[in-house]
Parts: C-alpha cells; sequence; structure tokens
C-alpha cells in the first residue's frame, strides 16, 4: 500500500485483512512522509513500513526506481493508494497497470484532484461520496470500481461532511478490494464490468511466485 498522512484507509484495510476480509495480505506500506501517523499503524499492525527515497519534488517522485524495486522485491501482486499525495508516472504505473487502486473522496468524475471533499462542499453539491477505481495514468480517472454517496444534511458543516465520507470509503474500500481481488472482471471501455472476465491478471513471472 501507499500512503502519506493519517492512514485511517490503511487502518480500515488491514483491519479487514487482519479478519481475513480483504482477499489478500498486506505486504508492506510504502510511505513518502517519514513522520506520518500511517507508519505507526503499519507497525502497529506488524505490517513492513517503508519510507523510500522521494528526491525534491512535492508532487512528484524523484526516482520512482527505488519504490517499483521496493514492491518487486516484495513480489507485491497489486498496490493499493491511500491518501498517497504524489502523482505517479510510468515507471510504477506501467508495470502495475490493471493491478493498482485508488480510493478518491468524492463521486468521480465530480471533484478531482486536492481537497475533493471542500470542492464538493463549497460548490452546494447535495450529494457527493468517494470512488474506487483502477490507476490510470491522469488525474483521478480510470475505471471506477465502486462508489458509495453521501447526502449533505440540513445543518452539515464542512467537518461533519468529511467525517461521513470517511467512514463511506472506510466500508467501501475494504469491500471493493475483496471484489477486486476476488471475483471475476473485465475492463470495456471505461467500464469495469464484475461477473465476466478473468479477474485480476498477474504477469506470469510474478503469478509464479504466487
Ligand atoms: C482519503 O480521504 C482518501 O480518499 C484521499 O486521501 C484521504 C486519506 O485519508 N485520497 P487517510 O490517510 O486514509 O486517513
Amino acid at each position: 500500500m501507499f500512503a502519506s498522512g493519517q492512514g485511517s484507509n490503511f487502518e480500515a484495510l488491514a483491519a479487514a485483512a487482519s479478519r481475513d476480509e480483504l482477499g489478500g495480505r498486506i505486504v508492506a506500506l510504502l510511505c513518502d512522509q517519514p513522520g506520518a501517523p500511517v507508519l505507526e499503524r503499519a507497525r502497529r499492525h506488524g505490517i513492513e513500513a517503508l519510507t523510500p527515497p522521494t528526491g525534491a519534488f512535492k508532487s512528484r517522485l524523484g526516482d520512482e526506481a527505488p519504490w517499483l524495486s521496493a514492491l518487486r522485491e516484495r513480489q507485491v501482486d497489486v498496490v493499493l493508494l491511500a491518501g498517497f499525495m504524489r502523482r505517479l508516472h510510468a515507471t510504477l504505473l506501467a508495470p502495475f497497470a490493471g493491478r493498482m487502486l485508488n480510493i478518491h473522496p468524492s463521486l468521480l468524475p465530480a471533484f478531482p484532484g486536492l481537497d475533493a471533499i471542500g470542492q464538493a462542499w463549497r460548490h452546494g453539491a447535495r450529494v457527493t461520496g468517494c470512488t474506487v477505481h483502477l490507476v490510470e495514468d491522469a488525474l483521478d480517472n480510470g475505471p471506477i470500481v465502486a462508489q458509495a454517496a453521501v447526502e449533505l444534511r440540513d445543518g452539515d458543516t464542512l467537518g461533519s461532511l468529511e467525517t461521513r465520507i470517511h467512514e463511506a470509503e472506510h466500508a467501501l474500500y475494504p469491500v471493493s478490494v475483496r471484489r477486486f481481488l476476488t471475483e471475476r472482471w473485465r475492463v470495456d471501455g471505461r467500464r469495469l464490468v464484475f461477473g465476466e472476465g478473468e479477474g485480476l491478471i498477474l504477469p506470469e513471472t510474478e503469478a509464479a511466485h504466487g
């Protein structure tokens, strides 16, 4: 998993994994912020926590190669982004095409990018929510695995809306990962269709490792 901050989604996924409800095992947490609370959460769950070098940029990794090597060394099959605050590029995206998921706190394609909950709030949206999607080389794009809607209530504040969206995320992400790992699915244009196709396809060399 890749995360940068609080790690409440990491926590939800790690808890689901420890109940055997994720459909897979979390091999490692890779984090770009050495002081991030998510690192401590990983250690508490007994999950290896790594902080590979980030380079000088804030919004991307200077060199993605050490991050890719960390994944390859551990024979990671699928990458889950959960509040990872840097854009990824071809070095990481190409080898994990069709095998990398992200969660975004809006109903995409509405409100992509930073501060999606604030964007929805300031826009006066009546319904917003969260989206789990396959990661492609475009911001908050890629076929949608699942979405959950969250209605704005009279009397809501930005804070109360944030709380409900995070609750929706913590319910949606583990269930979506389980379906993605264990069910059949295929991508048809922009649409991810469950119940058809092969489901997750691992490259032969990595599949050989199980
Ligand atoms: C979540 O709202 C997620 O959708 C977004 O970043 C936030 C991360 O929160 N991509 P946390 O670190 O999982 O608590």
